[in-house]
């Protein structure tokens, strides 16, 4: 008899022809538009060139922000929309926020919400999407952290560029914030002083694989300073890195009104277009500037250039519109819905999860039943139905008991249910972007703060709520709403099971139900270190308008301070397990391929998320103790085995040199894998000579 030898499904770990399919940037005749560009150019006066660069007026035109466009001229206008967690404008499919995205570590995920969010952006009559947001959760504190995917500079880059290439089938992205905005309350003022190796190294890298990788259309400036100056006419930032070093070929906007703060150091710089609306870039103002020597008329079109160019590149005069049914429609709502299963984060579980529909369950607490879709800044989506928590679980199945407590009711008869679900969290009123205005009107005369958060903790009535139910109920499980990491230290011991689930988008409560009820494992991974408290994490002071940027936050700062955090980046647990083993790396051209085997060991099927870090082990420059370089994500029946390959390219071992740029060291570099960062079982150790690379 034959022998038959099935080799196990192989899977890549970021599949790029995948990823980046469909993505209009990428197949663009780049000598055709610029003869185009240069046509057009040729025919313009001063005054219609000076029009492309800016923004028509201050509030939206049915939910869309305008800028340039000159009929006669046959010039399309951008038409501009927010962004990160869906459409802003109207009714649209409210994703879970990115930073719950960021917990999927899943690549082909956030591609197909890039794919949804820019249909309904062009289905409503949009070209250019105002997202993603890939500014670095330095401090889990930051208000907007819910918008950014990670703490993480490789892991933000892969997620940021599988959304840039979903969205850009349909429509213009504009990664924002460029560069270093992660504070809120002191955004407009405040100066992050880095040095050049930290900005290279740290802070840009996810910038630049959405430009050069994913062919982002447009870049939106930040409204901070880097080392003093402006990032809105940062010359070394706008032109040198991003222009110069990347190869950059679309517009720079300036973030909304005081993103721009002067004529023509601004557009000198490369600020191109002026968003909202043309304040500093009015046609006196210009005009001046020319009278004054400050400016050219060359300056002005190499600007009104760069603003057409990706009319041009992305076809915008002959845009179809497509039909507004795609909005909400059943397949967003079914893919808001997964998003948010596989990006829940199961933290602990004393054998309490998954629920069975014939236990009798006390739902506790008001957020149980408040629509949690995130802030209220301009990342807000509303959709046309958002499922609770609480109502996804009644909705589950009539057999499902349930017995429902406000934060205020008497939790007396609890214990006789079988078990408690509690849940806890943020709402905008504690974090979010900080537009007071806005969050006052949506809440009448009640002062919505939002902004930055300076203490991790749950406010106290929440940490009450949970201790109270922890001392009279069988079992507690926590189910916790926010955009970032919170401290659960003073509580967690006193619980059974404790859920991160973010603010989880219109489809939540379903998600939550499908969860807990065991239809889906958890598969979430923290994309942010939760410490046990803030004191283990760098400084941070929300009125601070100069901040130190270096090498070191999140994990790369705990393991340089050997802190334990509470839960480590990378970290969630599953309701199976999976082994990884036989790493396998084979080097090739400037890069390695590294294998491993993951096997569904357990019971049920579910994810594994395998990462890849790496150490240096007798560098001669101060490095981290490790760092991600590649992450896979890998769904296995029980029993089943799948081989994924992760590829990382040489780039990713160098470190920038301020004085010869990127530098691969001669030494020993450490590749290791696990399922979290402070578990990393599979190892294997190649040295560089300087010329080979040998294995250890
Ligand atoms: C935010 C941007 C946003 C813009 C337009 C600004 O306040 O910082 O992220 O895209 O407004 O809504």
């Amino acid at each position: 008899m034959l022998e038959t030898i099935t080799a196990n499904r192989s899977e890549k770990a970021f599949d790029r022809e995948k990823i980046h399919a469909g993505n209009i940037g990428l197949n663009v005749d780049h000598a055709a538009v610029q003869i185009e560009v240069e046509r057009l150019l040729a025919s313009m006066s001063l005054q219609q060139k000076i029009h492309e660069i800016r923004g028509w007026q201050a509030a939206p035109i049915d939910g869309l922000y305008y800028a340039g466009g000159d009929e006669a001229l046959k010039i399309p206008a951008y038409k501009m929309v927010d962004g990160p967690r869906g459409a802003r404008t109207g009714m649209a499919t409210a994703f879970p926020v990115a930073i719950a995205r960021g917990a999927t570590f899943n690549v082909e995920l956030e591609r197909r919400v890039g794919l949804a969010a820019g249909l309904e952006v062009a289905a409503k009559n949009g070209n250019v999407i105002l997202a993603p947001t890939i500014n670095l959760l330095r401090h889990p504190g930051w208000g907007r952290a819910q918008e950014t995917y990670s703490e993480d500079t490789f892991h933000m880059g892969a997620m940021g560029v599988s959304f840039v290439s979903g969205a850009q089938n349909y429509v213009l992205t504009s990664p924002k914030h460029f560069a270093l905005n992660n504070i809120e309350m002191t955004r407009f003022e405040m100066s992050a002083n880095v040095d050049d190796r930290s900005l290279h190294e740290v802070y840009l890298p996810h910038f630049k694989r959405c430009v050069v990788e994913g062919a982002a259309a447009s870049v939106m400036s930040a409204y901070n300073k880097i080392n003093g100056i402006y990032c809105g006419e940062h010359p070394v930032l706008l032109d040198d890195i991003l222009r110069e070093d990347w190869g950059f070929k679309g517009f720079v906007e300036s973030d909304w009104f005081l993103g721009t703060r002067s004529t023509a150091a601004a557009i000198n710089a490369g600020m191109d277009i002026e968003m909202p609306v043309g304040y500093r870039f009015d046609d006196e103002k210009i005009t001046e500037a020319i009278a004054a020597g400050e400016l050219t008329e060359e300056t002005i079109t190499r600007n009104a250039g760069r603003a057409l160019y990706q009319k041009i590149a992305f076809d915008l005069a002959n845009t179809v519109v497509p039909d507004a049914s795609v909005v909400e429609c059943s397949q967003h709502i079914e893919l808001a819905r997964e998003v948010a299963e596989k990006s829940f984060v199961l933290l602990k579980n004393k054998a309490v999860l998954p629920l069975s529909t014939s236990q009798r369950i006390a739902v506790v607490g008001d957020l149980a039943d408040v629509p949690n879709l995130g802030d209220r800044g301009s990342s807000m989506v509303t959709s046309s139905e958002v499922t609770t928590p609480l109502a996804g679980l009644r909705a589950f199945g009539d057999e499902v008991a349930i017995n429902y407590y406000t934060s205020d009711a008497d939790l007396g008869d609890i214990g006789e249910s079988d078990v408690a679900v509690v849940v806890v969290g943020l709402t905008y009123k504690e974090e979010g972007e900080f537009i007071p205005t806005q969050q006052q009107e949506s809440e009448g005369s009640d002062l919505a703060r939002g902004g930055d958060r300076d203490d991790l903790r749950l406010p106290e009535s929440q940490e009450q709520l949970i201790l109270d139910v922890a001392s009279k109920a069988k079992k507690t499980i926590v189910l916790l709403e926010g955009g970032s990491a919170i401290e659960v230290s003073s509580w967690v011991n006193e619980v059974d099971a404790l859920m991160m689930i973010w603010y989880p988008g219109r489809e939540g409560g379903h998600a939550v139900a499908r969860v807990l009820f065991g239809m889906v494992s958890p598969s979430g991974k923290l994309p942010v270190s939760f410490p046990r408290s803030i004191s283990q994490l760098v400084d941070w002071d929300i009125t601070a308008l100069d901040i130190t940027h270096d090498l070191y936050h999140g994990y790369r700062y705990l393991d340089r301070k050997e802190e334990q955090p509470e839960f480590p980046f990378g970290f969630g647990l599953s309701y199976t397990e999976f082994t990884l083993e036989g790493l396998q790396v084979e080097r090739a051209e400037d890069r390695f391929f590294l294998n491993v085997s993951v096997k569904n060991s357990g019971n049920t099927a579910g994810a594994a998320v395998p990462q890849l870090y790496v150490s240096y082990l007798n560098s001669s420059v101060e490095r981290p103790v490790k760092e991600l370089k590649g992450f896979g994500w890998v769904e296995l029946e029980p029993g089943e085995i799948a081989d994924l390959e992760i590829e990382m390219s040489d780039q990713e071992l160098c470190y920038y040199d301020p004085h010869h740029g990127w530098v691969l060291e001669a030494c020993t570099y450490d590749f290791r894998v696990g399922q979290v960062s402070d578990n990393l079982p599979l190892e294997s150790t190649w040295s560089f000579d300087g010329k080979d690379w040998l294995p250890e």
